[in-house]
């Protein structure tokens, strides 16, 4: 069943070579070759051969025949490969076939002596080197394969030219990219070429193509020209001999524009490949001639058109295409009935823009095996697939499908593949939709809802390879049904409210199994040995469940292991039975895990993402973490680990994200931190015991965006070149993902898994997670430390920066002027300080500030009049018994009394103010409304992914509008 799944065009190829090995067989056989002692091979191409032998390496002694002195050996037309045609007395040399012999080295120019050698073919080999140019003397050829010996080139083909009896010539794989323009020359003069084969051949491209004068009486029929980076200049010389053209591959090139008219009216095609380029537009109406096309590739173009239009232009081929590919293009509107191409066995249009529901199908097509539509927009119901009775793979994942399954899908008892996943259907699935599909291989209906209502002696009539029913509902039992099921090497079933413990029969089902996912699920009790129950290179989640007990011994092989949050207990003595050096990812956070870090971390030479957070680890951190040259991500939140960060870290320069938050790490800030770990984006040590001053070194971090060492004892000055930080300066440094794909398992269908990093920032005053919105924060938190001295101006120019918390310290002198140009900055806390003078005027300029807080420290004098100062509350001031001013109920010495306004006025303001200090406030004059969004509407247009960040955030538009029209009506009655 698995070898079902060599794909199609492999299985072409494949009959093709056997084809292609059948027919010189074919052809010598009725040459007549007898076995005829008394011819024997000519004494002249017998040493020919030998010299040939000479010059190529045989490691496995492929061509032993060749030259033994066994007597019934002598005769060179009995060795292997060698095939010979009689005439009277003498037989010539007419066909050597070596291909897939393993042969290496040189190709001799001895050959050249085989005057009537009309077949040769060495494909598959090694050989390398030059292609002798004195080919050109063998004239009666009429068959040449060199191609698939990877370290062959021709500088020039001139050679060929002479060849002109030659009807078959394949030098796919052989370098010609010295072969300047004249390749196409020399293969014009083949007048009796049927068949070309220069794929992946480095071709350079046609120039100055009509100088040369072409003879176009070439009467090719084939030609294979892909995956040469062709531009479209190749069309100016294929055209000339369009009438005799049945196959065309032009795939995996560089051709651009539209498909030219030319293909549609070449009469005798048949195949035309045409995919991997960037052809725009659509179909040209020419293919309404094209009455003998069976197979149409255009797939991974750039392709606009309407899909009906596509195929209306497309009716000549109604009753000849059987494969036709668009995958990857951006077709549009709904699928239509294509049933009226009646002999369609394969649909591929995968990756476009469909949309609109399935249509309404009115003839049916016996023929049709595959069926690809996934990633589209195709709404409304499943459809009626009766009308597909043979069909084997269906591809519907990534749609919009609703409702409920059709149950004719039960009925397709040649189904070997059906996904359907990730669509929008809310069926209860029976047994009945399962009826016949004795086939079916591989099954994905993840992300749906569905419900499963079979009966727990349920015998399915299918063995599953990939078992793919995440956020289904199998649950709350664990699926009896499973146990019919002992082949699969995929199993998801996470987010299937499983509840209960998993049965023991389970773990012996499937010596293959690759992947296990049953997270999200309330699966509890402990686990068996697991070290033995997965296929080699395997990945295991059982994340978000209720596990208890020590986690057991894992595959030594494993890939990706994820237990996280559930309740295992005991120490990671396990991980040192992962002895394979493959393992990707570790998450193991959010269990109730105790003890140290093992020293064995160093068989860990793949590791990408290490994820221990919130169990009760203690000890140091080992100095053989430094062997996981990989490692981007280390979450080591919240344990009880001490001691300093070994100074190994440093060769883990791969790290983006280092998070030690909640620990009791002693010792200075590491100065390699920043010289060695340059693409941080995310470095958290908050709540640890870190002390000295905060090394110059950091500032080499250019990609960094979230700093936080609040509530350490770090001491001294707050370093000026933080400026360096250019991620939080330049606004031409875009936002960064922090989500890391990773390869879950290896072998089987796999999908690759994401691991979204996540840790808690300190935002407006609360504590928060972030996930897939961590890559968008940038900020800066030394807050609870015993930093002095003065705020560097420097700092004013991080104008990207979010978030500043320098509360809780020491820190003296003046707010800095700068602080204006910090443009993006909505939080601001620089309380319980030693600041001193007056309040800048220049932090009225910051419009997006939300959350400030000034208070406790000694300032002094008014507080700047802006409306956008005035609008935060009181305690953001206060404790500076020296500054005065609203919003602060004392007065400036020699401030005039308010002018009096009527009490019921007076009183509706005080509400008003009320219910708008509750919530977010932004206080507006008339230039800042104008200001304001044009920095506003600058950042959504921007960005999208600014405009995520806001919504996510605090739902600001609709904020922004309540209390803009609050204000607006506030400030019209004070005018
Ligand atoms: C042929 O032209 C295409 C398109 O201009 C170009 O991308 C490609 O590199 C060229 N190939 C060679 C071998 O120069
Ligand atoms: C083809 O489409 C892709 C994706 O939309 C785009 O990036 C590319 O520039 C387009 N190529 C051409 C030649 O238009
Ligand atoms: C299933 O989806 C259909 C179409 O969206 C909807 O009309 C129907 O109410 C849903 N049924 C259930 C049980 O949710």
């Amino acid at each position: 069943m698995m070898a079902r799944k060599i794909s199609i065009q492999l299985l072409h190829v494949f009959l093709l070579v056997v084809l292609l090995c059948l027919y010189p067989a074919l052809a010598i056989s009725s040459s007549g070759v007898g076995d005829d002692e008394t011819i024997r091979c000519m004494e002249r191409e017998r040493q020919a051969l030998l010299k040939f032998k000479a010059d190529l390496t045989d490691h496995d002694g492929r061509l032993s025949s060749w030259g033994s002195t066994q007597e019934d050996m002598e005769d060179c037309c009995k060795w292997k490969g060698v095939h010979c045609s009689n005439h009277s007395t003498t037989s010539y040399i007419t066909m050597l076939d070596l291909s897939y012999q393993d042969l290496g080295g040189k190709i001799s120019p001895s050959l050249l002596e085989l005057h009537h050698l009309r077949y040769l073919d060495l494909h598959g080999n090694s050989f390398y080197g030059p292609i002798p140019y004195q080919f050109s003397n063998l004239s009666n050829l009429r068959h040449l394969d060199l191609s698939y010996n990877p370290m062959l080139n021709s500088e020039n083909l001139e050679w060929l030219s002479h060849l002109s009896l030659l009807r078959h010539l394949d030098l796919s794989g052989v370098v010609l990219s010295k072969a300047t323009g004249n390749w196409v020359q020399s293969i014009s003069n083949l007048p009796l070429l049927k068949e070309l084969h220069l794929s992946g051949c480095s071709l350079p491209n046609i120039t100055h193509f009509s100088s040369f004068g072409v003879n176009s009486s070439l009467s090719l029929s084939f030609i294979d020209l892909s995956s040469n980076g062709l531009s479209s200049s190749i069309f100016n010389w294929l055209f000339n001999f369009s009438s005799s053209l049945s196959y065309i591959n032009l795939g995996a090139n560089e051709l651009k524009g539209s498909i030219p008219d030319a293909f549609g009216d070449m009469g005798s095609l048949t195949n035309l490949s045409l995919y991997g380029n960037q052809l725009e537009g659509g179909l040209p109406k020419s293919f309404a001639n094209s009455s003998r096309l069976q197979s149409l590739d255009l797939s991974f173009n750039n392709l606009t058109e309407e899909l009906h239009e596509f195929l209306q232009k497309l009716s000549g081929a109604e009753n000849s295409l059987q494969r036709l590919a668009l995958d990857g293009n951006q077709l549009k509107g709904p699928l239509p009935d294509f049933t009226r191409f009646s002999l369609l066995r394969e649909l591929y249009i995968a990756k476009n823009l469909l949309s609109g529901p399935f249509p309404k199908i009115t003839g049916n097509l016996p023929s049709l095996y595959y069926l690809s539509l996934y990633r589209n927009q195709i709404t409304g119901s499943f459809p009626d697939l009766s009308v597909f009775p043979l069909l084997e793979y269906l591809l519907l994942q990534n749609n919009q499908l609703s409702g409920t399954i059709h149950t004719s899908i039960g009925q397709l008892h040649k189904l070997e593949y059906f996904s359907c996943a990730f669509n929008s259907l809310n069926d209860t699935f029976s047994e009945a939709h399962f009826s016949n599909l004795s086939s079916l291989w591989y099954l994905d209906l993840c992300s749906n809802a569905l419900t499963f209502n079979v009966s727990s002696d349920w015998v399915p009539p299918f063995q599953l390879f990939a078992i793919k029913l995440a956020s289904c509902t199998l649950g709350p039992s664990f699926p009896n049904w499973l146990r019919t099921q002992d082949k699969f090497t995929v199993l998801d079933i996470s987010s299937n409210g499983i509840t209960g413990s998993i049965p023991s029969w389970f773990w012996d089902l499937s010596p293959g199994l690759h992947y296990l996912n049953l997270s999200h699920n309330q699966i509890n009790g402990l686990l068996p040995d697991l070290s033995s129950k997965f296929e080699l290179y395997s990945g295991i989640d059982l994340s978000y469940n209720l596990l208890t007990g020590p986690i057991p011994l894992v595959p030594p092989t494993v890939v990706s292991l994820n237990l996280a949050k559930n309740k295992f207990g005991g120490s990671l003595s396990f991980l040192c039975s992962i002895t394979g050096e493959w393992l990707i990812y570790l998450d193991l956070s959010n269990n109730l895990l105790v003890g140290e870090l093992p020293y064995c971390l160093s068989h860990f030479k793949v590791l990408s993402i290490l994820s221990l957070a919130n169990n009760n680890l203690y000890g140091e951190i080992p100095i053989s973490i430094g062997s996981l040259p990989q490692m981007q991500t280390l979450n080591l939140r919240n344990n009880n680990l001490s001691g300093e960060v070994p100074f190994s870290l440093k060769s883990c320069t791969k790290l983006s994200i280092i998070d030690l938050r909640g620990n009791r790490f002693t010792g200075i800030v590491p100065a390699w931190l920043g010289t060695h770990l340059t693409n941080l984006i995310v470095l958290i040590l908050r709540s640890n015991e870190f002390k000295g001053s905060i090394p110059q070194e950091i500032c080499h971090l250019n990609s960094i965006q979230i700093l936080d060492f609040s509530q350490n004892h770090l001491s001294g000055t707050i370093p000026p070149c933080f400026s360096n930080f250019t991620a939080l300066v330049d606004s031409t440094n875009s936002d960064v993902m922090t989500s890391f794909i990773y390869r879950a398992y290896y072998d089987g269908p796999y999908d690759d898994g994401t691991y979204v990093a996540n840790a808690f920032v300190q935002w407006k005053g609360q504590d928060l997670e972030y996930g897939k919105n961590l890559g968008l924060l940038k900020s800066i938190d030394l807050s609870s430390n015993r930093l002095s001295g003065k705020v560097p101006k420097q700092i004013g120019s991080l104008a990207r920066l979010n978030s500043l918390n320098l509360s809780r310290n020491i820190l003296t002198g003046k707010i800095i002027q700068e602080i204006g140009r910090m443009g993006m900055l909505e939080s601001l806390d620089l309380s319980e300080n030693r600041l001193s003078g007056e309040i800048p005027r220049s932090l009225a300029q910051l419009n997006f500030l939300s959350v400030l807080n000034l208070s406790k420290n000694n300032l002094s004098g008014k507080i700047p009049s802006s409306t956008q100062l005035q609008s935060f509350s009181a305690s953001a001031y206060s404790g500076n018994p020296e500054l005065c001013g609203l919003p602060l109920p004392n007065k400036c010495p020699g401030e005039e009394t308010p002018i009096t306004t009527h009490a019921k006025d007076r009183s509706i303001e005080l509400d008003e103010d009320r219910s708008i200090r509750q919530g977010f406030y932004f206080s507006m004059g008339l230039g800042f409304f104008f200001g304001f969004c044009g920095a506003f509407w600058t950042v959504v247009y921007n960005s999208r992914s600014r405009h995520a960040f806001f919504m996510f955030l605090n739902n600001m538009t609709d904020q922004i509008y309540v209390n803009i029209t609050l204000n607006w009506a506030r400030l019209r009655r004070r005018l």
